[in-house]
């Protein structure tokens, strides 16, 4: 039966990725107020998909976007996969530097581009074909619970809350995610170790007003100086991230695990030459993959002070902050690396200026034991769906939900994504290669089979 329905997606591609681009048009930026109703209407358009292929298919409001949950019908005795996925994209700026419209999805050179083409309405999209094959062909082999999300680039806020309210629709023997990348063009990949995060804002006051920085400069602490000093106070010279405690808990990696990675067909100096970098920089002792996957980081993502305008204004501002994340890895523990962050930037702080903080969201490290079954089963699929036998590595990116899923339902996951590492996610230009779609769709309909054969 899988041999039919993997030629019926071989078929049916093309209008499998007409489906795709009405998807792709519905702009479900999550982070925005003015999109709110879009993104609604992304939540609707899906379970309607959904309904069409006979799945029980429902839009859930929460106090954010909504939750979508579908379900085939379930047959006792058979494993239940809990798919996740989130149906909400990135913002699209800075637009003028996209070449097609990010909510006009266009083909070109094999890809499809538009924003969420790969994160995550193209590997989703994967999934909801490989359903459609299987119900025409009879029925999903497996117990599916679908639990897509309109949260996911927000941090998942209102998930948590969601999860614990419908535990008992959600129970399965094991989750699968496809929200990750292959390692390389043509060498499939399973994840199996993603890392956490701590999302922060520092918020500096220094006068209460902005100031003539001739009248003044000199004699009141300014904050944009302030917070400049301080974050360049994060690192040390060896590129370890300065903030007490901060590694405590870091479980160091095995020779085992870097000797593997040592193996993977890597090349430093290419993706230098991709990123327009003449190096890449680090912390010192580890390789790129290993400050990637399993180093944790600390990164300003933005920063915002004093006199943005065209030409010179002679000004002390009177406030200035700054975004920071934090990657971490097993076993940090996200709620005290933020007291830790908190604690350090308060110390450094001189007196004059008021410090607060706001967060964005705490996110767990994780690593999926590969001796796990079900891993034996992904990759089988990973090999019927792609021809070649999956990568197994880790990612230095960030799913709230997997350690979510893992606390509230006690299942692992299984992180099978379809992803390339140029597919420009978060930024313009984002596209997902058509080849990673049609092989993704294969990967996902042979892992319903495979994964229904789990003791
Ligand atoms: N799908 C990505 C994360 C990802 C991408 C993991 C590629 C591994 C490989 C996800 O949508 C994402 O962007 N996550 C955010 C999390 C945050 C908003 C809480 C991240 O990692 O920054
Ligand atoms: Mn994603
Ligand atoms: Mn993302």
């Amino acid at each position: 039966m899988l041999q039919k329905v993997l030629s019926q997606l071989d078929q049916d591609r093309d209008a499998a990725v007409a489906r795709l681009q009405d998807f792709l048009r519905i702009p479900s930026v999550s982070t925005k107020e003015e999109n709110r109703t879009d993104v609604a209407q992304c939540a609707q358009f899906l379970a309607d998909r959904l309904n069409e292929l006979k799945f029980d298919a429902r839009v859930h409001e929460t106090a954010g976007h909504p939750v979508v949950v579908a379900r085939n019908e379930h047959v006792p005795g058979r494993p239940t996969v809990l798919l996740y996925g989130h149906y909400d994209v990135q913002p699209v700026e800075p637009l003028e530097l996209w070449k097609t419209p990010p909510f006009e999805p266009t083909i070109r050179d094999g890809a499809i581009y538009a924003r969420g083409a790969a994160d995550d309405k193209g590997q989703v999209w994967a999934h909801v074909e490989a359903i459609r094959a299987w119900q025409q062909a009879g029925g999903v082999p497996a117990n599916l619970v679908l639990l897509l999300e309109g949260e996911e680039e927000i941090g998942s806020p209102n998930l948590q809350k969601f999860m614990e309210e419908h535990r008992g629709d959600l129970a399965a023997d094991i989750a699968l995610i496809s929200d990750t990348n292959q390692f390389a063009r043509g060498l499939p990949a399973i994840t199996y170790g993603l890392r956490g995060l701590v999302y922060e804002e520092i918020f500096l006051q220094g006068p209460d007003h902005d100031l003539h920085s001739g009248l003044f400069g000199g004699a009141v602490p300014n904050p944009a100086n302030i917070l400049c000093e301080i974050l360049a106070t994060l690192h040390d010279d060896q590129g370890r991230v300065n903030i007490p405690g901060f590694y405590d808990d870091v479980v160091p990696l095995e020779d085992k695990e870097r000797e593997m990675w040592r193996k993977l067909p890597f090349d430093e100096g290419e993706l230098a030459r991709e990123l327009g970098l003449e190096a890449l920089v680090g912390e010192a002792g580890y390789s790129t993959i290993e400050r990637k996957w399993a180093r944790p980081t600390c990164d300003v993502n933005g920063i915002t002070t004093g006199y943005q305008g065209e030409g010179a204004k002679t000004v002390i501002p009177s406030k200035a902050s700054a975004k920071v994340s934090m990657r971490l890895v097993p076993n940090q523990d996200p709620a005290k690396i933020r007291d830790a962050f908190e604690r350090a930037i308060r110390e450094r702080c001189p007196a004059g200026v008021k410090v607060e903080f706001k967060n964005f969201g705490l996110a767990e490290p994780l690593v999926v034991p590969l001796d796990l079954q079900a891993m034996k089963l992904a990759a089988e699929a990973v090999k019927v769906g792609f021809g070649v036998e999956p990568t197994f590595m880790r990612e230095g990116g960030s799913i709230p939900v997997v350690s979510q899923i893992k606390r509230m339902l006690g299942i692992d996951t299984l992180l099978v994504g379809f992803g390339l590492p140029d597919d420009r996610v978060h930024s313009p230009n984002e596209k997902f290669d058509l080849d990673a779609f049609y092989g993704g769709m294969r990967t996902a309909a042979a892992l319903y089979a495979r994964l229904a054969e789990m003791k």
